[in-house]
Order: C-alpha cells, then sequence, then structure tokens
C-alpha cells in the first residue's frame, strides 16, 4: 500500500526536475523508484550527485551520469525523502543512514523537493528517533551527552555509514524546538551530523495520499 504512494509521489517529482540540469538525489526506498522514474526521462538531465553509494548504483544501473560534488559550485535541485516532515517543512531524516551526505548535498542546492507519502506527514515529531551519526571512538562520550540532554541513545547494530561511522538513533526527546535541539547536538565533539534538517529545511513538499499528491510549499 505505501510502496503505492511512494511510487505515485516520486512520479510527480519529475515536473520539478529542471532541462539540462545536475541533480542531487537523496537515498532510501522513496528515492529508488524516483530514480526508476527519473530513467524515463534520463536524456533531459545532465547528471547526478548522489548520497549514498546505493543511489550511487541505482543510478549507474540507469546509466545516469553521477557528477562529483566538488566539480560544481550549486544544484539547481535536491530531491530526497525524510522520516517525518512537520508543518514548517523541518524533517527527520537518518531512517536509511545517509544522513550526512544527504546534508552536504541539500546545503548545496537551491531548492529542496522533499517527497513522502501521508503517514510521514506530522504535526509534531513526537517521538520519532532521531538518528546521528558519530565518529566511532565517541560511540561512549556522545551517548553520555545525550543521556544528559534526557535521550535514550541506541547504538544501530552492525551498520556502518558510507564514510565509516556509526549511527546512534535517539530516543525518548521531548522535541519542542526542533531547530534549537539540532545546533545543541552539532556542538557535542564526535556527532558529524543530527539527523534533524531544521535550519536546512524543504522549500517544496510533495505529499502523496491515495487519491492525490499535494504540493506545499513555503
Ligand atoms: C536516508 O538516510 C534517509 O534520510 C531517507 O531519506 C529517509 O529515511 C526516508 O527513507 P524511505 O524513503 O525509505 O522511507
Amino acid at each position: 500500500m505505501l510502496d503505492a504512494l511512494k511510487k505515485s509521489v516520486a512520479r510527480s517529482a519529475l515536473d520539478y526536475i529542471p532541462e539540462n540540469s545536475i541533480i542531487g538525489i537523496g537515498s532510501g526506498s522513496t528515492i529508488k523508484f524516483f530514480i526508476e522514474e527519473l530513467s524515463t526521462i534520463s536524456k533531459h538531465i545532465k547528471g547526478a550527485v548522489s548520497s549514498s553509494c546505493i543511489s550511487e548504483k541505482w543510478l549507474k544501473n540507469f546509466n545516469i551520469p553521477i557528477v562529483d560534488l566538488n566539480t560544481l559550485n550549486s544544484l539547481d535541485i535536491y530531491i530526497d525523502s525524510a522520516d517525518r516532515v512537520n508543518y514548517s517543512m523541518e524533517m527527520i531524516k537518518g531512517g536509511g543512514g545517509a544522513l550526512t551526505r544527504e546534508k552536504i548535498i541539500a546545503s548545496v542546492a537551491n531548492k529542496f523537493l522533499c517527497i513522502i507519502d501521508k503517514s510521514k506527514y506530522v504535526s509534531k515529531f513526537d517521538n520519532f528517533p532521531i538518528p546521528i551519526e558519530v565518529i566511532p571512538m565517541a560511540t561512549k562520550s556522545v551517548s553520555r551527552e545525550i543521556i544528559k540532554i534526557g535521550g535514550i541513545p541506541k547504538y544501530r547494530k552492525n551498520f556502518t555509514t558510507d564514510n565509516g561511522n556509526y549511527i546512534i538513533d535517539i530516543h525518548n526527546l521531548c522535541i519542542k524546538n526542533p531547530i534549537n535541539l539540532e545546533s545543541k547536538m552539532n556542538n557535542i565533539p564526535g556527532i558529524v551530523s543530527v539527523g534533524l534538517f531544521c535550519k536546512r529545511k524543504a522549500d517544496l513538499l510533495l505529499v502523496s495520499y491515495f487519491d492525490k499528491v499535494k504540493l506545499i510549499s513555503r
């Protein structure tokens, strides 16, 4: 059921791809559907900057040229999904563990188009766990700091990021002010990236429902 919603929002995203552009590509199951859709118009784009090794593999499967971010000054658009999006277009991302590269590409893009199914669009983040990417030697020290701010850190077992780091999922945080929490956690030594995307939030949001795809912009 959710797969049908992911597919329909992925298809709708094609309408927002500028001709002859280089686009940023996120990671995850929704993006897998998007890459399949993108392959149908691949002649209209110059290439893609990928946020993960797995997305890069999917892009290569469809012969979509991979572009190194270091060769670009900016990107027209970054397309990615999220784990949760609130009504201010702030996001929780990193369910797939690719948050650091996703955040880097998002920071360079002129527009962030987020594509989600309706189950992810929420008024509050509530207790959804926030993933953080952590330098391996800092796993314990970061965990102690997380406990001090009221979080329960859960180390993601048997998972190493594309950058050779670990993921801790933080449960139980009271997320009253997501942007403040993002910058507070960004200051903890050893945290590479925080899965709160509030400072750089989405500009355009496509949400798929069973009968339509709704565009929300800010
Ligand atoms: C990857 O690290 C994440 O940020 C994904 O964008 C997010 O988890 C959404 O993934 P799905 O499309 O698989 O739900």
